[in-house]
């Protein structure tokens, strides 16, 4: 796995048991059959954002963002076939022998902007996951189109430029629902401020001969304000319900089973995630979902997550609007935002503990 094999390396020197360091502790295996029934919402129709029912499209949105925090988009102005090259990229840039990738492992990469790896923070794991991927970051289009892997950069610019569209307009929604409003310049200055870094990973998940006792990300949520992600067509993706903070001391309490529900792959759809920062911003109102995936025995699964954050010097806070008079206390403390990325990635996922630092 160090000399840049990954995962999927592991899988094509032939192996009919997972090694031990990928078998999860019981607690953080994931079942076959996911408890809840129930899977998320019906996709989103985005274009009806411009037209005659804007409010009960947009009610769908925060409604979503303030429940389970996690819905799917369809319409989203991102062309299907932008995706379709999107994964395509993907597949290439995994499917090439070892050195090519190994190119990019962190200290060897010729860019700060791009990093080859697997599993999360392998030095601080129990247990690894079962995926390798590639994350690419830039500040301005030359350095996307002089760095990342040739496979990928310009569909993945092109993608990003498309997506950070979407996501301003979906944000523009959270955001004025919290009492920012549209003739406040502030609104835009403010959509921007958390949308000011963007990353895209490719996550690749070879085949698993032990599903029951791997996982191939473990319970975690994201760092970010938004998430948008592009999955393939396998499945896997499980979002957990938030309890109420006594139901859920009264299931733990009574042994009960946390609820999960399937993001299904919807073909064309994107899903949206909240990430911490939303959470935080917004005073704990809408949620960042804490979500996990399962491996597959039969085929390799691509994901290709998008992520907006703020920059690393932005200072974040739950916005003054929400918490300045005095039945409004806030839940979360300012800090800068460098903070928290040092906090989230320097530890194991662990479901979403990383919120404790705010
Ligand atoms: C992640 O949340 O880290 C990946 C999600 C996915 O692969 O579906
Ligand atoms: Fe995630």
């Amino acid at each position: 796995v160090r000399d840049g094999n990954g995962v999927k390396g592991l899988v094509e020197s032939g192996l009919s048991k997972v090694p031990d360091q990928y078998i999860q502790p019981p607690n953080e295996r994931i079942p076959e059959k996911i408890i809840s029934a129930n899977s998320v919402d019906a996709p989103i129709d985005l274009s009806l954002l411009d037209g005659p029912s804007r409010d009960q499209v947009a009610e769908a949105i925060v409604k979503a963002a303030e429940s389970v925090g996690f819905f799917q988009v369809v319409n989203h102005g991102v062309p299907i076939q932008l995706l379709d090259s999107l994964k395509d990229s993907a597949h290439r840039f995994f499917g090439q022998p070892v050195e090519k990738k190994a190119a990019y492992l962190n200290g060897v990469s010729p860019s700060p902007f791009v990093k080859y790896g697997t599993s999360f923070v392998p030095g601080k794991e129990k247990a690894l996951e079962w995926k390798d991927y590639i994350s690419m970051t830039y500040t301005t289009d030359e350095d996307a189109l002089n760095y990342w892997p040739n496979h990928c950069r310009e569909v993945t610019l092109e993608y990003v430029k498309t997506a950070t569209e979407m996501v301003k307009k979906i944000l523009e929604v959270l955001i004025g629902h919290l009492g920012v409003t549209a003739d406040d310049q502030s609104r835009e200055e403010l959509v921007d401020a958390l949308t000011g870094n963007k990353f895209v990973n490719m996550n690749f998940y070879p085949t698993c001969p032990n599903p029951d006792l791997t996982v191939g990300v473990g319970r975690h949520s994201d760092v970010g304000t938004l998430t948008v992600l592009l999955q393939d067509g396998i499945g896997g993706l499980y979002v957990k319900l938030e309890e109420e903070e006594e139901e859920e001391a009264a299931a733990a309490a009574g042994g009960k089973q946390a609820q999960w529900m399937e993001v299904p792959p919807v073909p064309g759809a994107l899903v949206i995630n909240v990430g911490d920062t939303l959470q935080i911003v917004s005073n704990g109102k809408y949620k960042s979902a804490e979500h996990r995936v399962r491996t597959a025995s039969k085929q390799s699964r691509v994901s290709i997550p998008f992520f907006t954050t703020p920059l690393p010097t932005q200072k974040i806070g739950p916005l003054p609007q929400l918490v300045d008079n005095d039945d409004r206390v806030p839940r979360y403390r300012d800090f800068v935002f460098q903070e928290y990325l040092n906090n989230f990635f320097g530890n194991a996922h662990g479901g979403k503990k990383s919120l404790d630092f705010a």
